[in-house]
C-alpha cells in the first residue's frame, strides 16, 4: 500500500482502491443497503437528526437515537434483523491495513448528501482501542478535518477522494475528526452527487 506518513498511528493511503475496485465496493454496499435500509441517526437526549444517513454491516452496527444514545447492537434499529455480512474486499483491507489479529466487528456506512456534514468527534464507543479505525471514501470528495486527542488541539484538513483509505490507530486512535463539507460533482462513481464513507471497527477485545 502506498502510504503517506502523518502523526504516529495516523496513516493515509490516497487512491488505495482503483476505479474497478471502487465500483465493486459500491455494488457490495448497495446490496447491504437493500438488506439493511439507511436510517436517520438521532443525537442522544435532543433527538436532533444527523445530516448523514447510515447503515451497517458486520456482527455489530453503530446506532444512535434519542433514548438510547450511541451504542453498538447486533440488529438494525428499524427492521430488527441482523446486519448483513461485511463484504470480502473490506475484510481484506482490514487484514492489510489494521495490523490487528481479530476481524472487524462493525462496518459503519455513512451516506453524505451534498449538504451533509459531520462535526468533530472521537470514535470512542468501542471497548477495544488497540485496534485502529479503517476508513474508506467513495464518491464525491470531502474536506476531512483531523485534530489531536483533545478537542482544543490544532487541526489539519485533507481533501479525501474516492478510493482513499485513512487509518487512525495507535496514539491517534482517539483523535478528533469530522467532515466539514462535501464537494458535489467531483466524482462520477455514484449515480447521484454525494459521498459514502465506510469505517471498519473492532468493538470488543
Ligand atoms: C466518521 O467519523 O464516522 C465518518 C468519517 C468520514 O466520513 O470520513
Ligand atoms: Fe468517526
Amino acid at each position: 500500500m502506498a502510504e503517506r506518513g502523518l502523526a504516529p498511528g495516523l496513516r493515509y493511503f490516497p487512491g488505495h482502491f482503483d476505479r474497478p475496485a471502487q465500483e465493486a465496493l459500491v455494488a457490495a454496499i448497495r446490496q447491504v443497503v437493500a438488506e439493511a435500509p439507511l436510517f436517520v441517526p438521532r443525537m442522544p437526549r435532543t433527538g436532533k437528526p444527523m445530516s448523514v444517513r447510515m447503515t451497517n454491516c458486520g456482527p455489530l452496527g453503530w446506532v444512535t437515537d434519542k433514548a438510547g444514545g450511541y451504542r453498538y447492537q447486533p440488529a438494525h434499529p428499524e427492521t430488527g434483523r441482523p446486519w448483513p455480512a461485511i463484504p470480502d474486499a473490506l475484510l481484506a483491507l482490514w487484514n492489510e491495513a489494521s495490523g490487528f489479529e481479530k476481524p472487524p466487528e462493525a462496518c459503519l456506512v455513512n451516506f453524505y448528501d451534498p449538504d451533509a456534514r459531520m462535526g468533530l468527534h472521537q470514535d470512542r464507543d468501542e471497548t477495544e482501542f488497540a485496534a485502529p479505525v479503517v476508513s474508506v471514501s467513495l464518491g464525491d470528495q470531502c474536506l476531512f478535518r483531523v485534530g489531536g486527542v483533545s478537542r482544543s488541539d490544532p487541526t489539519r484538513s485533507f481533501r479525501l477522494a474516492s478510493g482513499d483509505v485513512f487509518v487512525f490507530g495507535g496514539e491517534s486512535r482517539l483523535i478528533f475528526h469530522g467532515v466539514d463539507r462535501i464537494y458535489p460533482g467531483t466524482s462520477t462513481l455514484l449515480k447521484n452527487a454525494g459521498r459514502i464513507n465506510l469505517t471498519l471497527r473492532r468493538v470488543n477485545p
